[in-house]
């Protein structure tokens, strides 16, 4: 059928039909499907390339033919579309001047073509609608390539969404380009009037800027770890946070890494770990209680030493002294002697003991000169060698509890060297910094595979680097074993000087 292009569009004024018959002409010879409905919906004109999409010609200026020539036509995702609702139709309806939407045109043998509708509403001198103009674009060829992004996109969010942690998905500059359900949901719980909820399309950077000027110390160190990652200056971020509801105590763990692939961004996810620190926390608390009993019960004990033994020990020394002076053979006397050493060695090493449990010094002097006293009888019991450094003797004295347990770690460190290192150097550092102590204990023994130590499940039976570890976490520091088989064994504790655990 050969359209008369000049009667497209009714209302048409000579000039329109002369000005439009050179454009008329160039659709007619154009492989690119084009159709013009006047302002009623009915065809005023089509291309062969159209009619090839549709498969058919359809009548023109026909009521009953509206908005294109197929015999049905379908949403992208295949609902059926009813043809006032398609693209022409709602450009001619006055919703948009031009416009572009996916759809699909059936043929009267039941194939299907995907297009994409490009619409422009087509107007006369004085601006009254005369119709639109629509141009299609085959894209079904591209439709196996879009399904199987489509796919792999709904695949993606499937995984985003199942997870349980809260996650944000950043570019390099921070914005969030993507969030799963449960972010949106902890979102909408937390902040119900969406005042400050932070979702897709804002900048979690900014976020985190806003927040550390209303003085939160964490929105701080959060930005910080989240830039760094975001320039690559970091390979991951870890973040432990409070972020308690008005009726719940709730700590958070944010995780951050990097999204791989060449835009660059990062993952940013939140789990919430209260149960975990609830626990860890209980425990501590535990551990502080039985740490206490055992000081009590140290006490006691060597109250008992000193007094009850200490004083029989005293008695029996003045006894042999006294009986000194009586006329003996020297048989006798050599053999009180001998009586006499051997008391006076046994009160040393009891009050030895009862120094090492109850260091009265500690309490008196400070953990210096306690320290000093303890390598000194260490040495003397042990027959090895200690270098102790004590830089910074002369400020203030530290804490009742971190001197104790500063104390109890090198007792027990150095009871270890003892036991299990046979070293021939041995070195104790006591430092203060600023804002922490920070303790070395160093041999040059025999080591042993702390990497295995780390892995071994609590047996009971080897309670002493564990018990270490125990008393630095109660203080809010930490323990750091570096040590492997003939390599000697390094320990550092350090201990923050303003406890951080609340
Ligand atoms: N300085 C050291 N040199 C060599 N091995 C060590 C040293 N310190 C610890 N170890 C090794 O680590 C293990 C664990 O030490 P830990 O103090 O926990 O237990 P223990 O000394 O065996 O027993 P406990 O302290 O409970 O009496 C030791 O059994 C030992 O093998
Ligand atoms: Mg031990």
């Amino acid at each position: 059928m050969e359209p008369k292009v000049e009667e497209a569009l009714p209302h048409s004024s000579a000039a329109n039909r002369q000005d439009e018959s050179g454009f008329y002409q160039h659709l007619e010879s154009s492989p690119v499907p084009a159709y013009i409905c006047d302002r009623d919906g009915a065809i005023g004109y089509f291309n062969p390339a159209a009619a090839h999409i549709w498969g058919r010609q359809p009548r023109l200026r026909d009521a009953r033919e509206r908005y294109g020539g197929a015999v049905a036509l379908f949403t992208a995702d295949g609902q059926p579309l009813p043809r006032d609702l398609s693209c022409i139709a709602r450009a001619i309806a006055g919703e948009y001047e031009r416009a572009s939407d996916e759809m699909v045109v059936e043929r009267p043998d039941g194939s299907r073509v995907h297009v994409l509708s490009n619409v422009n509403v087509l107007r006369d001198a004085r601006g009254q609608v005369r119709g639109a103009l629509d141009i299609l674009v085959d894209v079904s060829r591209y439709q196996p390539a879009a399904r199987r992004i489509a796919a792999q996109e709904r695949f993606a969010r499937a995984v985003l969404d199942s997870l349980s942690d809260h996650i944000a998905v950043l570019d390099r500059d921070g914005n969030i380009v993507a969030v799963n359900d449960a972010w949106e949901n902890f979102a909408a719980d937390n902040d119900a009037d969406g005042a400050t909820r932070l979702g897709q399309g804002l900048n979690y950077l900014a976020a985190c800027r806003a927040a550390r000027s209303a003085d939160d110390a964490f929105a701080e160190r959060a930005l910080a770890g989240i830039e760094a990652v975001l320039r690559r200056r970091q390979s991951s971020f870890l973040l432990e946070y409070p972020c308690h509801s008005p009726t719940e105590q709730r700590w958070f763990l944010m995780n951050v890494t990097p999204l791989y692939g060449d835009e660059g961004g990062a993952v940013v996810s939140h789990v919430n770990i209260t149960e975990r620190r609830l626990a860890h926390e209980a425990r501590l608390r535990l551990v502080e209680q039985l740490l206490s009993a055992q000081e009590d019960e140290r006490r006691r004990v060597a109250l008992d030493l000193h007094d009850d033994i200490g004083q029989a020990l005293t008695a029996v020394l003045l006894g042999l002294r006294a009986t000194a002076d009586l006329p003996l053979s020297d048989a006798a006397r050599s053999r009180l002697q001998s009586l006499r050493d051997m008391a006076a060695g046994t009160l040393d090493a009891v009050r030895r003991l009862a120094r090492g449990l109850r260091p009265s010094t500690l309490q008196d002097l400070g953990l210096s000169a306690a320290l000093e006293r303890f390598v000194a009888d260490f040495e003397a019991a042990q027959q090895l060698r200690v270098q102790l450094e004590l830089p910074g003797q002369a400020a203030p004295r530290l804490p009742e509890r971190l001197e104790i347990a500063l104390y109890r770690i090198v007792q027990e460190a150095l009871t270890n060297v003892a036991k299990h290192a046979r070293p021939t150097a041995i070195e104790v550092v006591l430092r203060r910094q600023a804002d922490a102590v920070c303790l070395t204990i160093q041999d040059d023994g025999s080591g042993f595979a702390a990497d295995d130590w780390r892995q071994q499940p609590d047996d009971g039976k080897h309670m002493g680097l564990s018990g270490i570890g125990e008393r630095a976490a109660l203080l809010g520091g930490r323990l750091e074993v570096q040590s492997a088989p003939g390599c000697g064994t390094t320990l550092i504790v350090s201990l923050p000087l303003a406890e951080t655990r609340s």
